[in-house]
């Protein structure tokens, strides 16, 4: 593993040595479990292969220069996949649970979390889906719990630059009463024609719009959106998108940095107010959006020419990284540190 080149690192897969799981059998959690296979052998009928009974989560831990390992936030992560878990009826894994499994997995395979001079992190990806036979649509009586990690560089090729993003009307991510709210599997396919529409047009990623009106800002395939117009830091509210926790932790450093923060519905046509727009998660952290097109109605939002993100951007940027590989001090009780 000595030769991974940590900076040139992309957001893909690789290979650790191991993965920890969980399963739900018989109405009950058993213990966490090691393994070494990245396969999973599953029932033909399992509910995850015919309904999509699956949903997974995302989430990093971060090398600092004392040579420490910091997750963020990972409560956060638990509790959401507890809410996944809910919305699509999969047994719910209790939080204690997820944590350890973080934190096992992690020390599992240390070498994996990148020097911090690099600016590399340590993707951590947990899944959970529903491996019981069932032939009606109904929930499965059996789940697996698996969490896997990988070393991971920017999501966008292009890291922390501005990129064009576009909005596509013939697609619907979520609507208003669905899934979107869930990190289900399921959302991530009923988004992979309108990605791919866009990346063959030479956008990062879709901007998708509520599916009701085709009116408000709703988020983009992989990450929230947020935009800022003075001292405003505004961002989308609405009942189909994921609730981001980068988003969320955003928020809360734009008001430390004295910013005015609006959760609300935002009309497309604001977005020609704004001096500056992003997109943010845990992957993509902040990609700046350089421009937005609205191929329906042919016009263009642009926010940076030059591909330089906003001082905003950057300022929010610096912040949220600094509290990560623990630069700066975790103010808000965001970090757990991996003993
Ligand atoms: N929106 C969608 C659709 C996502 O897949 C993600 C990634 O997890 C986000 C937003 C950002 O969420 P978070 O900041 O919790 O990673
Ligand atoms: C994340 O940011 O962790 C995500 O899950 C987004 C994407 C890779 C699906």
């Amino acid at each position: 593993m000595s030769e991974i080149e940590w900076s040139k690192l992309s957001f893909g897969y690789m290979k650790a040595p191991y993965n920890v799981r969980c399963t739900y059998k018989d109405g009950r959690w058993g213990e966490l479990t090691v393994s070494d296979s990245e396969y999973v052998n599953i029932h033909m009928a399992a509910t995850v292969l015919h309904y999509g009974q699956a949903g997974f989560e995302g989430m990093k831990a971060f090398r600092g220069q004392d040579g420490k390992i910091r997750v963020f936030r990972m409560d956060e992560n638990g509790k959401r996949l507890i809410s996944t878990s809910e919305g699509i009826m999969m047994a719910e894994l209790p939080l204690e649970l997820f944590e350890e499994a973080v934190m096992k997995v992690i020390k599992l395979n240390e070498h994996l979390v990148p020097p911090y001079e690099s600016g590399a992190s340590l993707y951590i990806r947990p899944v959970l889906f529903g491996s019981g036979p069932q032939v009606g649509v109904k929930p499965a009586n059996e789940y697996e719990f698996i969490i896997f990690v990988m070393p991971v560089g920017p999501y966008f090729k292009e890291g922390f630059k501005a990129t064009p993003f576009c909005i596509l009307r013939h697609f619907d991510r979520a609507a208003p009463y669905g899934t979107g709210r869930f990190k289900v599997g399921g959302n991530y396919a009923a988004g992979l024609k309108a990605g791919e529409e866009a990346h063959s047009k030479g956008y990062s990623a879709v901007l998708y719009l509520d599916a009701r009106e085709k009116k408000y800002i709703d988020e983009c395939g992989p990450a929230n959106f947020f935009g800022i117009r003075g001292n405003s830091y505004i961002t989308p509210k609405s009942e189909s998108i994921l609730p981001s926790i980068t988003n969320k932790s955003l928020m809360t450093i734009a008001a430390d940095m004295g910013m005015q923060v609006e959760q609300r519905p935002i009309a497309v046509e604001e977005l020609k107010t704004f001096e500056e727009a992003g997109a943010c998660g845990t992957a993509a952290v902040i990609s700046p959006v350089s421009r937005i097109d609205d191929l329906d109605d042919n016009i263009t939002y642009e926010f940076s020419k030059d591909g330089e993100p906003g001082p905003v951007s950057k300022e929010l940027y610096t912040r949220l990284r600094a509290i990560q590989y623990g630069d700066a001090p975790d103010k808000f009780g965001w970090i757990t540190i991996v003993e």
